[in-house]
C-alpha cells in the first residue's frame, strides 16, 4: 500500500518525507488557502516546491467547474512537473474532462467522492486514482462504518472489471482508517502526518520499553 502525505505545508511534507515511507502527496485547494497562499503564480510554485521535496505522484487541484476550464487548468498543472496529478472533482463537467485527459495521456485523481457510483464512472473515464472520502462519509452518515464501507463496494467493483484506475483512499481521521483499507487493499491512503504517526503508537510499547531501560539502568547505573 502507498502512503501519501495530505498536506499542503511544506514542513510537515518534508518531516513526513524524513520517514522514509512517503510514496506521494496530495493536495486540495482548502489545504492551500491554509497556508496562505494567494494568486496562481504562487500557488503554482508552491506546488513545484512539493514536487521538489517527494518522489511520487502529487496531487493539484483544478479550481474551475466546467470541462473547458479544467482541462486548460489542467494542462497549466501538469506542465509544472512530471510528478504532479491533475485533481478533478467528481462533477458532469469533470467527467468530460477526465475522459479528455485519459485519452491525452495526463494522469488524474478524480475527487471528492462519496459513493461506489461515483467512483465506478471516474473508472469508466479513465482516471488514474479516484479519492473517495472516508472521514467525511462518516460524518455525514452518522455511520462510524459508512466510508469503509464504500470503500469494499468500490474495490469489489474494480476488481469485478479489473479496472486500472487506483483506489486513493482519502478524507482519513485515525489510523484505523489505513488499516482498514490496508485490510481491502485500497493502493493508496493519503493522511495527514498525524494520523500517519499514530500507527506507530501502543500504551504496551511505552510500558514495556521503559521496563527493559528501568532493568538495564539496574545493572548499569
Ligand atoms: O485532500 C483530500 C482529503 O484527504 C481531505 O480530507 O480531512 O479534509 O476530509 P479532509
Amino acid at each position: 500500500m502507498k502512503f501519501f502525505i495530505d498536506s499542503g505545508n511544506l514542513d510537515e511534507i518534508k518531516s513526513a518525507n524524513n520517514f522514509g515511507i512517503i510514496d506521494g502527496a496530495t493536495t486540495n485547494p482548502s489545504l492551500i488557502a491554509k497556508e496562505g497562499i494567494k494568486g496562481k503564480k504562487n500557488i503554482f510554485d508552491h506546488y513545484k516546491k512539493i514536487c521538489d521535496i517527494i518522489e511520487g505522484d502529487i496531487s493539484a487541484e483544478v479550481i474551475s467547474t466546467t470541462t473547458k476550464g479544467i482541462i486548460k487548468e489542467g494542462h497549466e498543472l501538469s506542465e509544472i512537473d512530471d510528478k504532479i496529478v491533475v485533481k478533478v472533482p467528481m462533477i458532469e463537467d469533470g467527467i468530460k474532462a477526465l475522459d479528455y485527459f485519459s485519452k491525452n495521456k495526463i494522469k488524474t485523481n478524480c475527487t471528492l467522492i462519496f459513493s461506489a457510483a461515483q467512483a465506478l464512472i471516474a473508472a469508466k473515464c479513465g482516471a488514474t486514482y479516484v479519492s473517495p472520502f472516508i472521514g467525511r462519509l462518516d460524518d455525514w452518515e452518522k455511520d462510524k462504518n459508512a466510508g469503509i464501507k464504500m470503500i469494499k463496494d468500490i474495490k469489489n467493483i474494480f476488481t469485478n472489471y479489473n479496472y486500472n484506475t487506483e483506489i486513493l483512499a482519502a478524507s482519513i481521521r485515525n489510523p484505523k482508517h489505513i488499516i482498514e483499507c490496508a485490510k481491502v487493499g485500497v493502493n493508496v491512503i493519503t493522511t495527514p502526518l498525524k494520523s500517519l504517526l499514530e500507527l506507530t503508537k501502543h500504551p504496551l510499547t511505552d510500558v514495556g520499553l521503559k521496563q527493559f531501560l528501568d532493568d538495564y539502568k539496574k545493572n548499569n547505573p
